[in-house]
């Protein structure tokens, strides 16, 4: 097949193209910059449609990924990209296979996520701009009949955003976490990348695309927080201990908004349970292949001990 990859740039996307390759489909790369392989197609989310020409189906990675408040305008550009950026995007595709990846940040945290299926709202209360024009955007993909994956926390080579931020954190040996130990999904990025080529009909579960509605995409099972932590530090030689900050004090002071970084999304994602449940994937044959222990050994740190299961 040829598939076109949008925000092939990105982390994700790039892991997706080298696996799409690495299946024997051509590529075709389409965003702002090249891929790491494949031909590049111009497209700026914001501004005219892409041209899917000679696509046999797409893989939609490009997004506005920062964390930042709702109601600004900063929230009006991640709308360009999110939810306008997907209009276009749903108005090129025509009825080509199409996975629209989203995120488990679409899900309203003021209902328990201890086990959070597909139907968990959606609709309202996310906690920065993101996730509410995430939300907006698989809204419209989904009404377009597009497969939606919501994955969560992606790790792996090349991540610029979770293992980044949590090293920034270490602060003269200590790492301070919001509330007590929680359970948390994380998603292995070839996990992802898996996910997205057989939704497609493209990968190892088949050739048929997936039913076109919402799945969660993780790892097989979710981690301990502070085990998984741990890990990650060992395995990039930091050493650090780690201090829980009540809950409660930790969202007052991501409200003052006097700390880099902390905010009321992250605070919220560190310090409470999300476990997504991964049943309607498996029921398409789709099975998670990789884990931390795994990423983490091959981060090459002997230092780094296998994170436990809850
Ligand atoms: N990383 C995670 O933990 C995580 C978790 C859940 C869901 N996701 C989802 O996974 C997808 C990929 O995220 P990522 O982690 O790979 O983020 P990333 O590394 O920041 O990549 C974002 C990609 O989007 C592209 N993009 C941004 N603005 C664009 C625009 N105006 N026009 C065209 N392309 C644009 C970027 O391309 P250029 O800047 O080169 O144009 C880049 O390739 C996103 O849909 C995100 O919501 C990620």
């Amino acid at each position: 097949m040829r598939i076109a990859v949008t925000g092939a740039s990105g982390f994700c996307g790039s892991h997706v193209v080298r696996a799409a390759l690495a299946a024997g489909h051509e590529v075709l790369c389409h965003g702002r910059r090249p891929g790491p392989a494949g031909r590049h197609v111009p497209w700026d989310a914001t501004a005219g449609e892409p041209d899917f020409t000679g696509a046999d189906a797409i893989v939609h990675c490009a997004a506005a990924v920062a964390d930042l408040p709702r109601g600004t305008g900063a929230e009006a550009a991640q709308h360009a990209v999110n939810v306008a950026g997907t209009e276009r995007l749903l108005r090129a595709a025509g009825d080509r296979p199409l996975v629209w990846v989203s995120s488990a940040s679409v899900y309203d945290p003021r209902a328990d996520r201890g086990s959070v299926g597909e139907d968990h709202p959606t609709e309202a209360g996310q906690l920065n701009a993101y996730g509410r024009t995430k939300a907006a955007g698989e809204r419209l993909a989904l009404a377009a009949g597009a497969v939606v994956l919501r994955p969560r926390a992606v790790y792996g080579t090349g991540d610029p955003h979770l293992v980044p931020r949590l090293l920034e954190r270490v602060r003269r040996g200590r790492l301070l976490l919001p509330g007590g130990d929680v359970r948390l999904s994380l998603t292995a990025v070839q996990n992802l990348a898996d996910a997205c080529l057989s939704a497609v009909g493209a990968g190892r579960t088949g050739d048929r695309p997936w039913t076109p509605v919402a799945y969660n995409i993780a790892d097989a099972r979710p981690y301990r927080r502070d085990e998984a932590v741990r890990a990650v530090l060992a395995a990039h030689g930091v050493t650090a201990r780690i201090h829980h900050v009540p809950a409660p004090l930790a969202r007052l002071a991501a409200r003052s908004g006097r700390l880099p970084g902390l905010t009321p999304y992250a605070v919220d994602q560190l310090s409470r349970d999300v476990v997504l449940d991964l049943t309607r994937a498996r029921t398409q044959g789709w099975r998670p292949h990789r884990d931390l222990d795994a990423f983490l050994r091959e981060t090459g740190a002997g230092a780094a001990r296998p994170a436990s299961r809850p």
